[in-house]
């Protein structure tokens, strides 16, 4: 049975709030998100610039209630913690904050950035994702990783006693590879871990040094059946250990998935404030895409002159937000319920489906269809772009 117009209005209320921090110690060569290297950062103009466009969008959504706050980057382990202290505090003047709010902030592991693991959590940070990436000092290297082994282990551990809940994320298909070498790996790795991983296969961005080389052949990455049989025993080595997938690269043990992103991939509403941050917010019953100044130095000229560096804000129509929920639900294990779709659209999945796109999926094994909802099958996962485009375009 579904819920009412009431239960739905009450969904609608829930907000999650993403913070970008742009700035790294170095550029890692394989990364294509908004990240910069500067020699000097004005902290107090950051603070400000951030709490006046955090202010902003307060204003445009009054009345709802924060289930999450995310910093992400760039390197938000590099923010003065009375930056991320001054956002969390001015966060709770605007909002409600909800009972089990979660609230996230990535850190690089180094040692620098672990120190300050007290302070963030005086401030309120609840829960650290730490980007590890490996455990192996010639792979952290290859990587550009500016940590040791040794490194990021003290930082696991002080994660570990800082904060209720942490994560870690690893990248594996690595040139080279190989299955038993990522299997040992990542059972060491799992020793290690709370109530959460990330395991990314390496993707090769366009623009990035690692596109280059990939191209000139200076490395060769797994070709695409042994990239599947690295996500095969990533599984199954998961699934033994109690911490399976519940989205297609996150793993959590049970209750444990990140709140935050279960709201990106459940089309829930969220803000984005600082550069590039993007957002998805329902005002007057329509949902509206939208997106910040991407550069830190023009974001940072508009925040000051205008209160806001919104270069986006666009209506998304129908179709395109019934695109963008299965896009994004059908990359959890779940799936996306009826209950989700529904609140979202007011729409049953079958009013959304075309019976002919639809059934040669089901019929293959790729999508499964019942009372709980839609979701791909463990064959259908790795397979989830073609999926996509039978079952969408
Ligand atoms: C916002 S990024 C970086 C956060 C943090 N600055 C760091 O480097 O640890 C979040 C995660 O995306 C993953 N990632 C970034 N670029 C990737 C790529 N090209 N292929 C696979 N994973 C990638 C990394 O695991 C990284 O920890
Ligand atoms: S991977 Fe992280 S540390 Fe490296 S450039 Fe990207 S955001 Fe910065």
């Amino acid at each position: 049975m579904h819920a009412n117009k009431q239960d739905r209005r009450d969904v609608d209320e829930a907000l999650a709030l993403y913070v970008h921090w742009p700035f790294c110690l170095s550029r890692c060569p394989y990364c294509d998100f908004n990240a910069h290297v500067r020699e000097t950062i004005d902290q107090t103009r950051w603070r400000d610039a951030l709490l006046k466009e955090l202010s902003y969008w307060a204003g445009e959504t009054p009345n709802r209630t924060l289930t999450s706050i995310f910093f992400g980057g760039g390197t938000p382990s590099l923010m003065d913690p009375a930056t991320t202290g001054a956002v969390i505090e001015n966060a709770a003047k605007h909002w409600a904050f909800d009972d089990d709010i979660e609230i996230t902030l990535e850190a690089n592991p180094t040692s620098v950035e672990a120190a300050k693991f007290v302070d963030l959590r005086a401030t309120g940070v609840n829960r650290v994702s730490i980007g590890v990436q490996t455990l192996d000092n010639d792979a952290l290297a290859f990587l550009g990783r500016e940590h040791t082994h040794e490194q990021a282990l003290n930082t696991i551990k002080l994660a570990e006693k800082t904060f209720p809940r942490y994560s870690f994320d690893l990248i594996y298909a690595r040139p080279g590879h190989t299955v038993d070498g990522w299997a040992s790996e990542l059972r060491g790795a799992l020793a290690l871990v709370g109530d959460h991983l990330s395991l990314y296969q390496l993707m090769i961005e366009k623009g990035t040094p690692f596109f280059a080389d990939e191209r000139s052949g200076v490395f060769d990455l797994p070709d695409e059946d042994s990239a599947a049989a690295l996500f095969d025993i990533t599984q199954d080595i998961c699934d033994q250990q109690g911490i399976p997938a519940y989205e297609i690269s996150n793993h959590a043990r049970p209750n444990s998935e990140c709140r935050h992103n279960i709201t990106y991939w459940e089309g829930g509403d969220y803000i984005g404030v600082g550069p590039g941050a993007h957002g998805r917010v329902t005002l007057d019953d329509t949902v509206y895409a939208t997106e910040q100044i991407p550069g830190p130095v023009n974001w940072l000229d508009a925040v000051e002159t205008s209160g806001h560096a919104t270069r986006q804000r666009s209506p998304v129509d129908a179709e395109t937000r019934v695109e963008e929920l299965f896009m994004m639900g059908l990359r959890l294990t779940k799936g996306i319920t009826r209950k989700v779709f529904w609140e979202r659209t007011g729409m049953e999945l079958e009013d959304a489906l075309e019976p002919r796109r639809l059934r040669p999926l089901l019929a293959a094994n790729y999508l499964v269809l019942d009372n709980q909802g839609l979701r791909t099958t463990v064959e259908g996962r790795l397979k989830l772009n073609a999926i996509l485009a039978a079952l969408l375009t």
